[in-house]
């Protein structure tokens, strides 16, 4: 579904992502994990199309879209939807007036089926009854629910987050999480792009790490309690010793 093929990417003398290679099959939950200016957001933006890399291939569907312009993406941009880390909704535009404009810009939806689908996504969301209310009233937790929203209200095949819980209490995040599990249930591939080590294991049905611009191992949450890379157990050191304190707790 996505594979990018040794990719590289550097601004100026930095490098940014080197030689990297990553696959992500129809439907699962990808997780994209790594610590803070590993590349993660960088892999995001080659993946969607903003960014073009320097070298190596970027497969959407077995189609090449490393060199495509933005016109050229449009029609596969269509078929994305992007949560990003800041959400990048309009703060002074109501929750309604958000989705329905992303839905009337993505086009090939009739006006007669605005206000449906947008109904529809805010339900999916737990956010019916807040169409009128303005984006700057909304807490963090529903701000994150409408970028969902917006982003499921065209059907996407893949929906990426960066960051979905970034800047959440713990009872929010989980809540977002749970709602990125159901969205995928509605058939959609997902990518997301995390930090945190618990977030990863709670949805990712596979985990690429990556480090300094390269993905360093990809498996499943057993696979790499299993991995014998260094970066991968010192990363993941986290989830022993936090085993080992409750045992310590229960005990
Ligand atoms: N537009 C840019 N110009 C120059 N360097 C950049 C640019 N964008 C990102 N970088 C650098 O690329 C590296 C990777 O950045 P990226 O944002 O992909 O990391 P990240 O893993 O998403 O980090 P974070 O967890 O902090 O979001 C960082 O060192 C960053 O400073
Ligand atoms: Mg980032």
């Amino acid at each position: 579904m996505i594979r990018l093929e040794n990719v590289s990417l550097a601004f100026g003398d930095k490098v940014i992502l080197d030689n990297t290679s990553l696959s992500i099959k129809k439907g699962e939950i990808a997780i994209i994990l790594g610590p803070s200016g590993a590349g993660k957001s960088s892999i995001l933006k080659i993946m969607v199309g903003l960014w073009q890399p320097d070298a190596g291939r970027v497969l959407i569907n077995n189609k090449d879209i490393s060199k495509l312009s933005e016109l050229e993406m449009l029609p596969l941009r269509r078929k994305m939807g992007i949560v990003f880390q800041g959400n990048a909704l309009f703060d002074s535009l109501t929750v309604k007036e958000n989705v329905a404009y992303f839905l009337r810009e993505h086009g090939g939806i009739k006006e007669s089926l605005v206000n449906e689908k947008v109904s529809e996504v805010l339900s999916f969301v737990n956010l019916e009854g807040t169409e009128k209310i303005c984006i700057d009233e909304l807490s963090g937790g529903m701000k994150k629910r409408v970028a969902i929203a917006r982003a499921l209200s065209f059907d996407p095949d893949i929906i990426f987050y960066d960051e979905p819980t970034t800047g959440l209490d713990p009872i929010n995040s989980k809540s977002i999480l749970d709602l990125i599990k159901r969205a995928s249930s509605r058939g959609a591939t997902s990518v997301v792009v995390t930090h945190i080590l618990n977030d990863a294991i709670y949805i990712g049905d596979t985990l690429s790490v990556i480090n300094e611009g390269a993905v360093v191992e990809t498996g499943t949450v057993y696979e790499m309690l299993r991995s014998e890379n260094k970066f991968v157990k010192d990363f993941f050191y986290e989830v022993f010793q936090d085993a080992a304190l409750l045992q310590n707790k229960i005990l």
